[in-house]
């Protein structure tokens, strides 16, 4: 039982650590986003793509998106790592990591249109 206590306590721990690490600003990810021209593809509020292959990205989850912008910038791509796309890899080339963060943050704060996740949130 001692054990059961000490693990969750621990886990308990490292979620808030990671918590910090992760910190991001959500206004300024905003700005970026603003900045950044990505609605010309990705449509107005994010989830209206210009074109059917294009993908929505609204509501995702903001460490799915921070992964995923993350490996467009991966400057070594490998079979195992890193998203070779040249319309992304150009878009993420001028940010930084925080920056990749604020702005997974941003897009993970708008609304999608699965109003199955909007209800359980
Ligand atoms: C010129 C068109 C264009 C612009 C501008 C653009 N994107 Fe994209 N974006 C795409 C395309 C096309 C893909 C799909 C690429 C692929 O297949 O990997 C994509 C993929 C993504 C993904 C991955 C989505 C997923 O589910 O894996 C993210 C995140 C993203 N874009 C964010 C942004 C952000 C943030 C900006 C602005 C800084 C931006 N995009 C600007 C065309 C664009």
């Amino acid at each position: 039982m001692k054990k059961i206590v000490l693990l969750a306590a621990t886990a308990l721990a490292l979620a808030q650590m990671s918590q910090l690490a992760n910190a991001a600003d959500i206004k300024k990810g905003e700005e970026l986003v603003n900045k950044g021209g990505c609605i010309a593809c990705h449509g107005a509020g994010l989830d209206k793509p210009i074109a059917p292959n294009y993908p929505k990205l609204a509501g995702q989850y903001q460490s799915y998106l921070f992964h995923a912008l993350q490996q467009y910038q991966a400057k070594h791509q490998t079979p195992l790592y890193g998203r070779n796309n040249a319309i992304m890899s150009g878009m993420v080339a001028q940010y930084n990591t925080q920056d990749l963060q604020d702005i997974a943050a941003y897009i993970a704060s708008l609304k999608d249109d699965l109003y199955i996740r909007d209800e359980m949130h």
